[in-house]
């Protein structure tokens, strides 16, 4: 099964950005640990950041017929954008919200999520594992018996 793993903006700047909160490791200590963690499970992940809202539009709709879930992370557009609210929604393609940090704790501005009606599951307050469980819970319910074929 292939799985899109997206990320919003200013992911890319992990490790840089407000380590207190998102932590010391990097994007690229993101993707490693998403490759890692996919091949662990026969999963075929590809990884895609973008700081541009269109873009990230564009590659979940060009997610369509070819790959089976997405797992994503909108950044600072979970709480703006009706636009990838309306591109799951299109695309039809079982989704799965994840935050590094817990949203819940922090400030009023964050606690709307658009993209979450159009979600399976959200994990938030896990660090990179957030990623990992949304593989695993897509791998379960997309896969079913047939899981690693
Ligand atoms: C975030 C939380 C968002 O509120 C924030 O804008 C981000 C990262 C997270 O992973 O915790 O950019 O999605």
């Amino acid at each position: 099964m292939r799985i899109l793993v997206i990320n919003g903006p200013n992911l890319n700047m992990l490790g840089v950005r407000e380590p207190g909160i998102y932590g010391a490791q990097t994007y690229r200590d993101l993707t490693e640990f998403i490759a890692e963690a996919a091949r662990a499970e026969g999963i075929e992940a590809e990884c895609y950041q973008s700081n541009h809202e269109g873009a990230l539009v564009d590659k979940i709709q060009e997610a369509l017929g070819r790959f089976d879930g997405i797992v994503i992370n909108p950044g600072a557009y979970t709480h703006t954008s009706i636009a990838l609210l309306d591109a799951v929604k299109s695309v039809n393609i079982p989704t799965v919200e994840v935050h590094i940090s817990d949203v819940t704790k922090r400030e009023a501005f964050r606690q709307v999520s658009y993209i979450r009606e159009a979600c399976v599951k959200t994990y938030m307050g896990m660090g990179f594992e957030g990623y990992r469980q949304g593989m695993l819970f897509l791998k379960e319910l997309i896969g079913g018996p047939k899981a690693g074929n």
